[in-house]
């Protein structure tokens, strides 16, 4: 693996002796471009004891190992030393173990594990290296758990506010995604455990999502919902990748020969396997023949799978080669070799729910915050002269690794946010909890379990008198009050996105009653994915997003909204005033019925709202600090560039408030001589930067002038335009410091 060494050093003091005083004047130092990350390609070097295995099975022995023998592993062939490929879900960390033949708990006290932050917490660090953080810690849970592939990263992209998976998901952003998606990878696989990066691709709505064919250009298909598969391919040398369960032009994902044959692995150079989406596949020959190489599934007998007994039959008819199913079964053994599943000696062990696990979900956690307002600097909280603090909302003590129909934790330790503050807190002051809203959904027609339509459970959004009237006393009893707000992982689920952008279970209403009575409100929303804030941010006095923030969430979140710690976390979406504004629902294209045509073509997120002139709520990139950043002296080191030179942009960024704090710097660019259709500004670079308070970094952003390319449908290329490209630099996309012009020849 290759990996060029970071090289940072600390803001340097320049020592001047003046007549009398010493006076100390702080000197930009230099942090240095990100580091790159590489994974290790996939190598031939095993190919002869691979061959000699083949030459010993048997077809269905081979066949045993293209289709699930359970719900979570392949077949081997013990006879040859072959063992199952054990696979394990998911985003969140190490699933609990279910039972071989349905989604049931095992039933096992030892599957305990991390739960770390959502993917889109891990996108709001705008922090790389972090991502690698989480590859690697989860990966070593996932051998510790004697798994083989870890069915992560989830990295499609966020089309609409309404997703259910946003929380799965990192961001709106092709360039974001993509650093963040490679360096998971590398993480993961560092531990010879295969990432299984899902869910390829242009799944981005849960609505009809096994049936819906998804109508996207060329160049958008290109420019948006792939490269960050493709740099899973290309630098993280990803060994396997999971199949959606849609259609892409017409081909269900599974057996979709552009996709899997041509883009993945004629184009892109793939040498991984391609896993179906559980129960993702409907063919048998044309599957296999269009690039799947295992199919998995939900409970049905195993050998009545697409590529089980149907296979064999089809390879005893003649109707597909024993050669095709070579190819594949190759493919597999191959991979088992690459994480040493097959002779591996010394393959990493791992280690599990271990204190230093948890506190990689801790720095993730805490540099995922987002500070959206601050009115008055009211944060972080002064305890002087506060005695007692009203906490309200049932998010205060709700957990989130478990929940909904996605893969989740189970855990030992989610620190919610009450406890999370209890455990910071000086013991003088007193907490007023009060629950203030209840999670309930509509019943079903026998009024048992909650009704669960295409939108996911339905909230019942009538506050409950009591609960009401309790949290106004304990608002009205005390100096400050907290609410925590937003949604929770049984609202936002896999399988259906939500209706509307509304909070549910009648959280408006109870702020507003909350507000009447003590303004001196500060409202922290615990969601995945962007929700209507408006009165909100209107009227509480402090707005912060937290996400489902892993097991160490609550501690997290109340180091920052005490000042342990200083925000630095940056919106990984946009989050639009109304659904009307944002770009699938402007052009009435979300969730299409058999068809979703991604009529918004390129303009996905802040691409869409630049273009049409659309405030949002909070841009894409938006988050606020406690301390205050200047950018300024922005150059690149040339003014003129070839197109395979790297342009070096150059900026520094000042700390000119009172406490050390993080910014994230973003560099967007524009073309505004193009001669084809470009967003207006697009992010290609970003570094998060640790600024003392007082002085100033220098910070080196390195922009291949290849990243300025565009994709040319007709020449089928990828093509950088000569002439003037701007280059803009600031704290959000809608907050640009300074620009500077080079010259593409
Ligand atoms: C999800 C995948 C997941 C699989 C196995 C599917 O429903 O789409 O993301 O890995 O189930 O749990």
């Amino acid at each position: 693996m290759k990996r060029i060494i970071l090289i940072l050093t600390t803001t340097m003091f320049l020592l001047i002796s003046s007549c009398k005083n010493e006076i100390k004047i702080p000197m930009a130092a230099t942090i240095a471009a990100a580091k790159e990350y590489q994974g290790k390609e996939i190598s031939s070097e095993f190919d002869v004891k691979i061959n000699a295995l083949i030459a010993q099975m048997t077809i269905e022995e081979k066949i045993g190992l293209l289709h699930g023998n359970s719900m979570f592993a392949i077949g081997g062939v013990e006879r040859l030393g072959i063992p199952e490929l054990k696979m394990v879900d998911g985003p969140l960390g190490i699933r609990e173990e279910i039972s071989k033949n349905s989604w049931a708990s095992a039933g096992l006290d030892n599957d305990y594990a991390t739960y770390y932050p959502a993917a889109g917490a891990v996108a709001a660090t705008w922090d790389p290296e972090l991502s690698y953080t989480f590859g690697n810690s989860v990966g070593q849970e996932a051998r510790a758990r004697g798994k083989d592939m870890l069915l992560s990263p989830a990295i499609n992209i966020v089309r609409t506010p309404l997703g259910g998976r946003t929380y799965e998901y990192f961001t709106e952003d092709p360039f974001l995604n993509k650093k963040l998606a490679v360096p998971f990878i590398v993480g993961v696989q560092k531990n010879d455990i295969m990432a299984c990066v899902k869910h390829f691709a242009v799944n981005n709505q849960e609505t009809n999502r096994g049936t819906v064919d998804v109508l996207v250009d060329e160049r958008t298909l290109r420019e948006i919902y792939l490269p960050a598969y493709k740099a899973a391919v290309t630098e993280a040398n990803a060994y396997s990748l999971m199949g959606a369960y849609n259609k892409f032009r017409g081909d269900y994902l599974c057996e979709n020969d552009l996709m899997l044959n041509k883009i993945l692995r004629d184009q892109w150079g793939f040498k991984g396997v391609v896993v179906s989406d559980w129960a993702a596949v409907h063919t048998t020959v044309k599957s296999l023949e269009n690039g799947l190489d295992i199919e998995m599934g939900t409970p049905k007998p195993f050998n009545e799978y697409f590529l089980a007994d149907k296979l064999i039959q089809a390879a005893k008819t003649g109707e597909i080669s024993e050669e095709e199913i070579n190819k594949h079964v190759k493919r597999i053994l191959n991979v088992l070799f690459q994480v040493k599943a097959i002779e591996g000696k010394d393959r990493t062990e791992g280690s599990i729910a271990t204190e230093a696990h948890y506190k990689d979900a801790y720095t993730i956690a805490a540099e995922a915050i987002v500070l959206l307002k601050n009115d008055k600097n009211v944060l972080p909280l002064k305890l002087e002269g506060i005695n007692s603090i009203a906490v309200i909302g049932n998010n205060a003590t709700k957990k989130n690794a478990l929940g909904g129909f996605g893969a989740g934790v189970k855990t030992k330790r989610e620190v919610t946010p009450l406890e999370g503050l209890k455990n910071r807190l000086p013991e003088g002051i007193k907490i007023n909890y009060a629950e203030g809203y209840l999670e309930r959904y509509a019943k079903n027609d026998n009024n048992q379990k909650a009704e669960v339509t295409l939108h996911g459970p339905v909230p019942v959004n009538e506050l409950d008198a009591d609960k009401l009237v309790e949290a106004i006393e304990a608002a009205k009893n005390s100096d400050v009050v907290i609410v925590f707000a937003g949604s929770n992982r049984d609202y936002e689920t896999e399988a259906s996105d939500r209706n509307n952008l509304e909070l549910p279970f009648g959280q408006d209403e109870l702020i507003e009653k909350i507000l009447d009575v003590n303004p001196n409100t500060i409202v922290v929303m615990i969601a995945g994915a962007p929700f209507d804030i408006a009165r909100e941010k209107e009227k509480a006095t402090a707005l912060v997003w937290s996400w489902f923030n892993g097991s160490e969430g609550g501690n997290a979140l109340a180091d920052v909204l005490l000042g342990n710690i200083n925000p630095s976390g940056k919106l990984p979406w946009t989050m639009p005033r109304q659904l009307s504004d944002s770009p699938a629902h402007a052009t009435h294209s979300f969730p299409g019925d058999a068809i979703a045509e991604y009529k918004e073509g390129l303009l996905v997120g802040y691409r869409w709202f630049d273009a049409k002139k659309i405030e949002p709520l909070y841009p894409f990139g938006f988050g606020l600090s406690y301390t205050d950043f200047k950018f300024s002296d922005l150059k690149t080191n040339k003014e003129t560039y070839s197109k395979n030179e790297t342009i070096e942009v150059t900026f520094n960024i000042k700390n000119t408030g009172k406490l050390d704090g993080k910014e994230v710097a973003q560099l967007y660019i524009s073309d505004p001589e193009s001669t084809v259709q470009k967003a207006i500004q697009e992010l290609k670079g970003f570094k998060k930067v640790f600024v003392k308070s007082g002085t100033t970094e220098k910070v080196i952003l390195l922009l291949p002038v290849k990243e300025l390319a565009y994709y040319n449908e007709a020449k089928k290329e990828w093509v950088v335009e000569p002439g003037i490209y701007n280059l803009k630099i600031g704290n959000s996309s809608r907050s640009i410091a300074s620009e500077v012009s080079v010259t593409i020849k």
